[in-house]
C-alpha cells in the first residue's frame, strides 16, 4: 500500500512510494555502477545547448558532483525531508550565472528518470513509471518554489 507523501514545503499531496525511489537508485548502482554518462547523454539529447556549459569540466568532476546533489534531492524526497528544498535553493544561486532557474533545473531529474528506465530495462514496471512521474512532479514543484524563495 503506497504511503501518502507530502513533499515538505511544496504543498503537493501525492501517492508516492518513497521506498521504490530508493530501491531504484540501489538497483541502478548494482546494474550499472555510475550512471553519470547515461544521465548526461539523456540531458544533452533533450537540451543540446546544455552540453557546451560543461566544456571546462574535462574530468567529469563537476557533472559527478551535480548528479550526486540531484540524488540527494531524490533521497530527501523519498524520506520526506527538507533537503530537496535546501539543495535546490542553493542550486538556484549557483546556476544564476547560467540563467538557469526553477524548472530548467528540474530537467536534470527527467534525464535521471530516463536513464534509470534504460538501466532497469524490462525490470521497469508500471509502478516505477507512476512513482517516478510523481517524483518528477514533486521535484518540479519544489524547484519552482526554490526559485521564488532565495536563501
Ligand atoms: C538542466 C539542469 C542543470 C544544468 C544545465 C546545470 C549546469 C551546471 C553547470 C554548467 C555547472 C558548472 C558550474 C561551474 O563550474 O561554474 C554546474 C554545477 C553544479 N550544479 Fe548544476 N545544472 C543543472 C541542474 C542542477 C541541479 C538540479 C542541481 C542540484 C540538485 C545542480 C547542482 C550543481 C552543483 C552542486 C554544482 C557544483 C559542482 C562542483 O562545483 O563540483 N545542478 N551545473
Amino acid at each position: 500500500m503506497p504511503k501518502i507523501v507530502s513533499p515538505v514545503h511544496s504543498g503537493l499531496k501525492t501517492l508516492m512510494d518513497g521506498a521504490l525511489l530508493i530501491e531504484t537508485l540501489e538497483r541502478v548502482a548494482e546494474l550499472r555502477g555510475d550512471p553519470a554518462e547515461l544521465v548526461y547523454t539523456h540531458l544533452f539529447e533533450a537540451y543540446p545547448d546544455y552540453e557546451a556549459l560543461f566544456v571546462m569540466d574535462q574530468d567529469g568532476g563537476v557533472r559527478g558532483t551535480m548528479l550526486s546533489a540531484c540524488f540527494d534531492c531524490i533521497i530527501g524526497l523519498a524520506e520526506k525531508s527538507t533537503m530537496p528544498l535546501l539543495i535546490l535553493e542553493a542550486a538556484q544561486l549557483q546556476h544564476d550565472a547560467y540563467d538557469l532557474q526553477g524548472e530548467d533545473l528540474s530537467s536534470m531529474f527527467t534525464a535521471i528518470r530516463d536513464a534509470f528506465r534504460d538501466v532497469l530495462s524490462n525490470e521497469w514496471s508500471q509502478r516505477h513509471e507512476e512513482t517516478w512521474h510523481e517524483a518528477l512532479l514533486a521535484l518540479q514543484e519544489i524547484s519552482r518554489k526554490a526559485a521564488n524563495q532565495p536563501l
